[in-house]
């Protein structure tokens, strides 16, 4: 596994922890933080040297190594402004010490915490930040000697639940990114159901798979015209964790896992083609998520729900012009089969509404490249149809520092989906509010009943975002964070 999987938690004298190194914060006016009394011999003049060099500033993500007598390391963080620390700041400098530590080869850290144990979430975001920052992808060198992995980080101070509740939650991510991260041929429609498979069996979850025969003859003719046009076995994966009250409505994930979109017939440029082996992101949410219920447990009923395809151009792909049947029945006129994501997804809503009496219902999806237009790889694009719902999405966004903007889903976008010869089209109006249209065709297989969100992650989960507990131009694992907030885990 290449990331730290575990965190320690000590309250006791950082200088009592066996570590290779220790980390501790420094604020903008230089004043090391108060938690790393005591400095010891070694180390204190590392530090008097390297203020008097004038190589410390104190700023957010800023990480510098000083040496000390004998070798002693420490990896110095920035806290910022005195007074305006925040979780993210804290999740930054796990990340960067972490990053630091794999850089200069030191197998393990002690980070002082520079807060006390009363805001359980700054300790949370360490821990969350140690992990996510020490995370490599690189299952598939097999000849680069210079591959390190840390071996252990404690985090000295802080509150001991919140420190595990930040390390299930990184772990979550961070399986969502090995499955984002692997390519179109490792990462099948299989490959997620056995890793489905896999979390439901440590999780007492209950995990169904339907493969094309099946899912076929059940009516999911949206799933099975996307998958037409590929021999690779296309699957729907079913979660159920009924962790809670019989009476408990559950909250329903759904994620659009698209293994490999080459556009289809309508097929796409060359260029970065490369890139849609991460179309499956929205499916990492709802496996990331799932991952974290399954390390937690908590008193709630959540059911995940992954239609999962290539979408080809085999002998038997589906065509511009066809009119595919959603599993609740509606007609679909397929304009572009590179829209093939609202496809699937309609299928995978149908069956959440007609299966389940869902609390809410979530969609992950990289659906449109025109949310990347739209927002950049900086903000999710949401859209639904519930006030209370988006109220509280937004605020798990402030929270968790995963951003997202909404957009409407106004009567005029509704109308553009229509079709003239079946019940919706594929596509909205040309060139216009394309990532909109997508929410606006969702909405169909969804109703008016249902508290319901989409999220559009296409320049969320993977991009250039440069943070210290991310590698740039890799998969992220973006809003798993922000879902575990919300459904209040
Ligand atoms: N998977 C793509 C969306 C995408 C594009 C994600 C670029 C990330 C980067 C999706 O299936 C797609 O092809 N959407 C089309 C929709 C269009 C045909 C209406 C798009 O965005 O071009
Ligand atoms: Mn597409
Ligand atoms: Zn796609």
């Amino acid at each position: 596994m290449a990331h730290l999987s575990k965190v320690k938690h000590s309250s006791g004298d950082w200088r009592r922890v066996k570590s290779d190194a220790v980390a501790v914060g420094i604020y903008e006016d230089l004043k090391i933080s108060r938690q790393f009394q005591g400095v010891n011999r070694e180390l204190g003049r590392g530090l008097t040297n390297a203020l008097a060099a004038n190589m410390l500033k104190g700023k957010e993500s800023e990480v510098k190594i000083v040496v000390g007598k004998k070798g002693a390391l420490a990896f110095v963080f920035g806290l910022g402004k005195k007074g305006e620390l925040n979780p993210e700041t804290l999740r930054k400098a796990g990340g960067g010490v972490a990053k630091a530590c794999v850089a200069n080869k030191v197998k393990s850290v002690c980070f002082i915490l520079p807060v006390d144990g009363k805001e359980a979430y700054m300790s949370q975001a360490v821990a969350e930040g140690l992990i996510l920052g020490s995370y490599q992808f690189n299952e598939f060198k097999t000849t680069d000697e210079d591959l390190f992995e840390m071996e252990t980080a404690t985090v000295v101070g802080g509150n001991q639940n919140a420190v595990k509740k930040g390390v299930a939650i990184a772990n979550g991510v961070c399986l969502a990114r090995d499955l984002d991260n692997r390519p179109g041929n490792v990462a099948t429609p299989t490959h997620l159901a056995e890793n489905a498979q896999a979390i439901g069996k440590s999780g007492a979850m209950k995990v169904t798979v339907f493969d094309r025969e099946k899912f076929t003859k059940m009516g999911m003719g949206a799933l099975a015209g996307v998958a037409s046009g590929t021999k690779v076995p296309p699957k729907f994966i079913l979660m159920e964790y009924w962790g809670g009250k019989k009476s408990a409505k559950p909250i329903v994930l759904v994620g659009k896992g698209l293994t490999f979109d080459s556009g289809g017939i309508s097929i796409k440029p060359a260029s970065r083609m490369d890139e849609m082996k991460y179309d499956m992101c929205g499916s990492g949410v709802v496996l990331g998520v799932m991952k974290v219920i399954a390390a937690l447990s908590p008193k709630m009923n959540i059911v995940g729900i992954i239609p999962s395809t290539e979408n080809m151009s085999g002998d038997k792909a589906y065509r511009p012009g066809d009119i595919l049947k959603a599993y609740n029945g509606k007609t679909i006129e397929i304009l572009n089969t590179d829209a093939e994501g609202r496809l699937i997804l309609a299928d995978g809503l149908s069956y959440a509404t007609k299966h389940y009496d869902p609390k809410y219902i979530l969609d992950f999806a990289t659906l449109t490249g025109a949310v990347v237009v739209a927002l950049g790889h900086v903000a999710t694009g949401i859209m639904g149809t519930d006030a209370e719902l988006i109220k509280n999405i937004k605020a798990s966004s402030v929270k968790t520092g995963e951003k997202v903007w909404e957009f409407p889903l106004w009567v005029e976008f509704l109308k553009q989906v229509k079709s003239k010869i079946a019940d919706v089209k594929n596509l909205g109006a040309s060139g216009q509010a394309g990532s909109i249209a997508g929410g606006a065709f969702l909405k169909t297989f969804v109703g008016d009943d249902i508290p319901w969100c989409h999220f559009d992650i296409a320049g969320t989960a993977w991009g250039d975002k440069d943070l210290p507990y991310l590698n740039k131009g890799t998969a992220t694992g973006e809003v798993i964070r922000l879902v575990v907030d919300l459904i209040g885990i």
